[in-house]
């Protein structure tokens, strides 16, 4: 009798620590399924590995960072991909790659994309000057070169369409699932969801919310919204024309309109009401 009240209690208590355990587990569940669906390749560490593969000489018609034909040594940016990552686990309509640029500016487009777009991977630029890997790059009177990667295509139509992106001084691949931007998307306010969209097209590439995206520029919403330090009519005013507030600012003018800038204002205005610690 007694042997069976001790086997009965310790079936409860081992009945109890699998609950706690299996509570345990879910919220270890929970936060991976924030952190883990960033794949980071580091293509310097690749590059020093000898693992970016082949390379080949390609030509660019019409570059769009120097403004005509280029020719360039570099590697196929798709297969450095695919050697590291197996492509088949990954949702990949569902995730897009930011490419990581030595200042903290991080543009994305699709993964499909990128797929399917061959993609290449410039290491050096074969007109460059003999003390350089590089052509330089003349941007807003400053002189640059594109160390240590420059991301070109063949494809005629990837120098027109916007959703092509061209960045030099890259440095990582990110492969990011969507679902986290949607963490920075409203829900059910239609108001704010109008500047999410054009945050998202013109922002997102340099600053961060929450801590995420570029950095570039400073976060805007933590620990404090910019919304909270800045006054209202200045900061739509600041938005659209940056350069009428500081004198040499990195924040180029980008051509929107005011009432845009005061949608973008309202989302920012929104997020202070969505704080996240990062
Ligand atoms: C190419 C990168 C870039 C883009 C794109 C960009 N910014 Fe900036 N932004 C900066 C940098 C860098 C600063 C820091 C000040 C400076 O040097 O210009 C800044 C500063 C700011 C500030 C001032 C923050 C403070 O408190 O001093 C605000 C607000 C701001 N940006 C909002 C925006 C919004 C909204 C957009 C989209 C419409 C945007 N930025 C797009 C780079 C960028």
């Amino acid at each position: 009798m007694k042997a069976t009240k001790i086997y009965l209690v310790f079936i409860c208590v081992s009945i109890l620590g699998l609950i706690s355990c299996d509570q345990k587990k879910e919220q270890k569940i929970e936060s991976v399924i924030i952190v883990q669906p960033k794949i980071i390749l580091d293509l310097l560490d690749l590059q020093k590995k000898n693992k970016l593969g082949k390379d080949t000489l390609v030509t660019v018609n019409n570059d769009p960072v120097y403004h005509k034909t280029k020719k360039y040594q570099a590697v196929n940016a798709v297969n450095i991909i695919k050697r590291e990552i197996d492509l088949s686990k990954i949702d990949v309509k569902n995730t897009v790659i930011i490419f990581e640029c030595i200042d903290g500016y991080k543009p994305e487009m699709p993964l499909e994309l990128f797929l399917q777009a061959k993609p290449y991977l410039a290491f050096k630029d074969a007109d460059a000057p003999k003390d350089s890997n590089w052509e330089r790059i003349i941007k807003n009177g400053n002189e640059m070169n594109a160390d240590p990667f420059y991301l070109v295509y063949t494809s005629s139509i990837a120098t027109t369409n916007q959703e092509y992106k061209w960045p030099y001084n890259v440095i990582k691949f990110q492969l990011v699932s969507k679902n986290i931007n949607n963490a920075l998307e409203p829900k059910n306010d239609e108001k704010a969801t109008k500047g999410f969209v054009l945050y998202q097209k013109y922002c997102i590439t340099c600053h961060a919310i929450n801590g995420i995206g570029g950095e570039m520029g400073p976060e805007l919403n933590y620990p404090k919204n910019v919304t909270e330090y800045w006054k209202e009519t200045e900061l739509v005013d600041y938005i659209v024309n940056p350069a009428s507030f500081r004198h040499k600012v990195k924040m180029p003018t980008l051509g929107i309109t005011k009432q845009q800038s005061q949608e973008i204002v309202d989302y920012l205005k929104y997020m202070s009401e969505h704080k996240k610690k990062i």
